[in-house]
């Protein structure tokens, strides 16, 4: 790790496992990192490896549909690591079927946590960017913020949405020099949604969606991508 690297400290969401845990395994050779998801059990696991092999991590566990978790989170993670300059928003969850069929306090649940909570997130870490005119916030949407699909009401609306104030909060803060990404997936290899890892054919591996993401936080202080969508290579969907 470099010492420059070593300045740029990064909250993963969502890293307990599937994608969440492979950013974490990407960034932690170069990057101070602050790890968290409800599992503590897998916390303090992935943070002894990456340690282990060098790292420097925190794990510190949020349930991000509570505000006052994620009060705890982010005023942790500045006691532990100094600040936060790098906030990905990659915990999400999906729970699926038609508008009639899919009960109101599941849709509020996916708004809540594919939603709600990057907003309080990225409210909490924003002003210390804001003074320090640095900063940056990356969002893992979907395939799903761009497209409809048959049964996603619920999933589709939070990353619609996600989408939508990732573009608004990139015009809030670009004056501050605050760089925003939406990165948007295709299927990936992971037990999303209830179903094992194993079952899906033609997808990105969680690897994949990690390298993306290192490629965001390695980009230059002047440049911000707004915007990625990630599919597999092969695939049978025609979109
Ligand atoms: N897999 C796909 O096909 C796919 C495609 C496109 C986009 N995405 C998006 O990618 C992101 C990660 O998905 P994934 O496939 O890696 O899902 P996953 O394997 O189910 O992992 C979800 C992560 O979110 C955490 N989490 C869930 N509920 C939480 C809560 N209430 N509070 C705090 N953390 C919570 C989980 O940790 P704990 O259970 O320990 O809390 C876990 O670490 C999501 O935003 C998803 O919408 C996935």
């Amino acid at each position: 790790m470099t010492s420059k690297e070593r300045e740029k400290v990064i909250l993963v969401t969502g890293a307990t496992r599937g994608i969440g845990h492979a950013i974490a395994e990407n960034l932690a050779n170069a990057y101070p990192l602050i790890i968290t998801g409800r599992s503590e059990d897998a916390l303090n696991a992935l943070k002894k490896k990456l340690n282990d092999n060098g790292g420097k991590v925190e794990a510190i566990a949020a349930d991000l549909t509570s505000s006052n978790d994620i009060k705890n989170l982010v005023e942790s993670s500045i006691r532990a690591l100094g600040r936060i300059d790098c906030l990905i928003n990659n915990a999400g969850m999906g729970i699926f079927g038609r508008a009639d069929q899919i009960n109101e306090k599941d849709f509020r649940y996916v708004m809540e946590l594919n939603l709600i909570a990057p907003y309080q997130l990225t409210r909490a870490v924003l002003p210390d960017m804001i003074s320090r005119k640095s900063g940056q916030i990356i969002n893992i949407s979907s395939v799903a913020g761009l497209n409809g699909f048959k049964g996603g009401g619920a999933y589709a609306a939070s990353k619609f949405a996600l989408n939508g104030f990732t573009e608004s909060l990139r015009e809030d803060v670009k004056e501050f020099g605050i760089a925003v990404t939406a990165v948007c997936p295709g299927g990936v290899r992971t037990e999303f949604g209830g179903n094992p890892a194993s079952v899906r054919e033609f997808v990105l591996e969680p690897e994949d969606v990690a390298h993306t993401i290192r490629y965001l936080v390695d980009e230059s202080e002047t440049a911000n991508t707004k915007l990625i969508e990630l599919k597999p290579r092969k695939r049978t969907e025609f979109r």
